[in-house]
């Protein structure tokens, strides 16, 4: 198994630029099974997520063919049910579920499987197909869903932590093919359900209130094939930019929507970075001493859960107190056995994290336990003095498009080694 060694103490500097964002383009992926013509999508990352999405769609029928960030997709024929093992493993294909019932009436998903940052049910799911007049059993592993027709109408899609994003996307793309009207209330705001919501209103959907917690969706007979370019990543643009701070460094980040990012950027000038935006692109620098913030994690527009581990390994790196408490999953504090590790002071209170920042931290062999972790890891190891190896970076790989070159290029001492 690939594992990632780095060896720290070196501050980034140059440019980068920043892919397609995988939380937008995997629905939209999906949403390609909603017509029988073809589809182009592009600016798509070339990650394992997005390889498996691919070979989801192709175990229902659909041709696909993926080259230079082109996505082309026709599901001219379509199967209900597609590969167990294949959608199981990959929580993000549980959103196949509203497309297939919107355009066949059927659907036979297999429940997602477990995952290190939390439970996370998929009741909500199921709750607004229900509300759409569709028949849910759960047998064997699978959600079997029948509806004759979807029929429009108002539901709410909140849960104990609030909006649901991947939820909101399945609903949003089972009520473009339903007879009437949908209003979905609390639903997310996130800019990749937006995306979602462009493309489909391209393919010739009726939605409005995109970006609101009020979505409304007047159902249409078909749909058509749609050429799209997909929205830059702005967890990865989040990514580089603490990793910037992080390494006392200076990175020009191309290619960014600064405006997906508020929460991030406002917490990282609270901290003293020095933040310079230039149409699509952001200059980060650490300027001079980071000072601690509180962070609480949020659903958009508030601070991303996605960016919690990055943002607390840069913490672990600033004198002084600062507390993160982690809102939206249950258990995404994976990291901090790690960055204790190389040397970092972290205590865990409930959802919340206290971090004494400013210890110098030292390499050690550490592991990624899920994505954004891993991400974590990186950042402190390149911050801290001698070596460190990153075990399972596959996780890595799950989200960032070739992220050890993309350091390397900005002078990171990083490669990739044959590891645990
Ligand atoms: C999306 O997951 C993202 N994944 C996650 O990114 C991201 O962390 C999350 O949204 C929150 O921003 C993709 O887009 C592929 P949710 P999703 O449904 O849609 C609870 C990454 O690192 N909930 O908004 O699965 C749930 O347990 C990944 O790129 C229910 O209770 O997240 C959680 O506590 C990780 N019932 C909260 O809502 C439901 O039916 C928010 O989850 C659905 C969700």
């Amino acid at each position: 198994m690939e594992s990632l060694l780095i060896k720290g103490g070196v501050p980034l500097h140059g440019q980068v630029h920043i892919s397609g964002a995988k939380n937008a383009v995997l629905p939209i992926m999906a949403a390609t099974l909603l017509t029988r013509e073809k589809c182009v999508i592009r600016n798509v990352p070339d990650l394992s997520d997005v390889q498996f999405m691919g070979k989801i769609l192709e175990s229902l029928g659909a041709t696909v063919k993926f080259e230079d960030g082109t996505f082309t997709v026709q599901a001219a024929k379509l199967k209900g049910h597609g590969d167990y093992d294949l959608i199981r493993k990959m929580r993000g294909s549980i959103c196949i579920l509203g497309p297939l019932l919107g355009r066949l009436g059927k659907a036979q998903v297999s429940l997602p499987g477990g995952c290190v940052i939390g439970t996370r049910p998929i009741d909500l799911h199921l709750k607004g197909m229900r509300d759409l007049g569709a028949k849910i059993t759960i047998e064997k592993g699978y959600v079997i869903a029948n509806a004759r027709r979807l029929s429009g109408t108002e539901l709410f899609l909140g849960g104990r932590s609030g909006p649901t994003v991947l939820g909101t996307a399945n609903v949003m793309m089972a009520a473009a093919l339903a007879d009437g009207v949908t209003i979905i209330s609390s639903a997310a705001c996130e800019p990749e359900v937006c995306d979602l919501a462009n493309f489909l209103n391209a393919m010739g959907a009726k939605i409005s209130g995109i970006g609101s917690p009020t979505v409304t969706i007047m159902g249409v007979k078909e749909l058509h094939g749609v050429e799209h370019e997909v929205i830059p990543d702005r967890i990865e643009a989040a990514t580089f930019a603490i990793a910037a701070a992080a390494t006392n460094g200076e990175v020009q980040i191309k290619g960014a929507r600064a405006d997906h990012m508020h929460a991030v950027l406002d917490k990282l000038g609270e901290c003293g970075v020095k933040l310079e935006r230039n149409g699509p692109d952001l200059t980060v620098k650490r300027g001079s001493r980071l000072k601690p913030v509180d962070i609480t994690t949020l659903p958009y527009s508030g601070f991303p859960t996605d960016c919690q581990a990055q943002m607390m390994a840069l913490m672990a790196l600033t004198p002084g107190l600062s507390i993160i408490t982690e809102r939206i999953f249950e258990s995404r504090f994976m990291h901090v056995p790690e960055l204790a590790r190389l040397g970092a002071d972290i205590s865990i209170e409930g959802p919340s994290a206290i971090i004494k920042g400013g210890r110098p931290l030292s390499g050690a062999p550490i592991m990624a336990s899920d994505l954004r972790a891993s991400a974590a890891l990186v950042i402190a190891g390149m911050a801290a003095k001698g070596s460190t190896q990153v075990n399972r970076i596959y996780h890595l790989d799950r989200g960032y498009e070739k992220i050890d070159t993309k350091l390397q290029k900005l002078g990171a001492r990083i490669e990739r080694v044959e590891g645990e």
